[in-house]
């Protein structure tokens, strides 16, 4: 196994330093909450023992009711990106394929090519509004392909996928025997009604998620991977024993706290996202700098600059970081040019998501108006 650290990671404003971005638009997750915000009280006589290696009974238990599953096809993992790595590892020998989104979410492609497989990309464009055509992904599998892989709601983008298609792409996978392994790490940030779980649907449907973003906690790194094929749950069981035992005693009692009220939090955040969101869409309808599409969920999308606009991409960054203190997630986090960005409008306040949005409009317009 030989690992590449991901640009996405290495230059993320935790790395850089929160303290010194002013306009945050690189953040994918809803603004970070507190204990306080979210309710949690922890006692002082709470045992800080090994638990449970699928994760702590209670949480896996308020999980299982999320997905209509049983608690023993839940496994609690530290975030969505362990929850990766632990069913990537589970399904995959080096030499196999995965069939993955381009853009995505880097570790989505990074780790199946850590694990010594070949990744084939099917290209998102901004001609078809990064609309996954199902029938062009199905057509992409091979007899080798052993995960299809899907982020919904997408990132970098902020598309959807629709129930038909989704359905259409588990049937082929299962004709094919290959996992789909569905990452809905920003699945409580739909815009109305939420995809079915294809762990429900098929023992090859695997789903990925986490309170990281929609809830906003990433900090207490819970995620969970549920699944209902026996073998591949005892392989990804035995992945994480082999990676760290068991999950976190502290992070889980946090987490059973919040998902006993994760409706309740949610109908909030899902109120504030929606007029961020309302904000963003404003701002970006009365310009002429960019061409995007338009979210459709999450709280991120991938403008890109209009391609008749002659600019110096990397003078725009500097102007951008430098002069006005926005920062956003450049198109190379992504494998993609830099005239694409990604901004996040989920995670500042909304004055400094109108403010930011301003900004990058004034950095363009110093940058094209030399
Ligand atoms: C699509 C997707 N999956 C998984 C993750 C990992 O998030 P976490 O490990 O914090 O749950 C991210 C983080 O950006 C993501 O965008």
């Amino acid at each position: 196994m030989r690992f590449s650290r991901m640009i996405i990671e290495a230059e993320s404003p935790e790395q850089y330093g929160y303290d010194r971005i002013r306009y945050n638009l690189t953040e994918s997750s809803t603004t970070d909450k507190s204990l306080k915000d979210v309710g949690v009280r922890l006692r002082e006589d709470m045992a800080l023992s090994y638990g449970d290696h699928l994760g702590q009974p209670a949480l896996r238990n308020l999980i299982a009711q999320k997905y209509d599953a049983s608690p023993d096809n839940v496994m609690v993992t530290a975030g969505a990106c362990m929850a990766l790595f632990i069913a990537y590892s589970a399904l995959l020998c080096p030499g196999d394929r995965v069939l993955a989104m381009h853009p995505n979410y880097p570790a989505n492609i990074e780790i199946p090519r850590s694990l010594g497989c070949e990744v084939d990309l099917y290209g998102l464009t901004f001609e078809t509004e990064y609309r996954m055509d199902v029938d062009r992904l199905i057509s992409m599998i091979k007899p080798e392909t052993k995960v299809v892989s899907i982020t919904y709601p997408h990132n970098p983008t902020g598309t959807v996928t629709d129930e038909e298609s989704l359905r259409k792409l588990m049937g082929a996978c299962e004709a094919n025997e290959c996992y789909l392994l569905f990452d809905e790490t920003y699945g409580d940030l739909t815009v109305g009604t939420r995809l079915p779980h294809v762990s429900g649907m098929s023992k090859y449907g695997v789903c990925v998620e986490s309170l990281s973003k929609a809830i906003g906690v990433p900090g207490i790194r819970i995620g969970w991977v549920v699944a209902n094929d026996e073998n591949l749950f005892g392989q990804m069981l035995a992945a994480r024993e082999q990676m760290c035992i068991c999950g976190s005693a502290l992070d889980e009692e946090c987490a059973r706290q919040i998902m006993e009220k994760h409706s309740e939090l949610m109908s909030q955040i899902k109120c504030e996202v929606d007029e961020k969101r309302g904000i963003v869409c404003d701002l970006m309808e009365n310009q002429s700098f960019l061409d995007w599409v338009k979210p459709q969920g999450g709280v991120v999308f991938f403008p890109r600059i209009k391609s008749d606009i002659e600019i110096d991409a990397a003078e725009f960054y500097k102007t951008l970081n430098d002069k006005y203190g926005v920062f956003v997630g450049p198109g190379r986090w992504f494998d993609m040019d830099d005239r694409y960005f990604r901004i996040g409008y989920g995670w500042p306040s909304k004055e400094d998501v109108s403010q930011g949005m301003r900004h990058i409009i004034d950095a363009l317009q110093d940058v094209c108006g030399k």
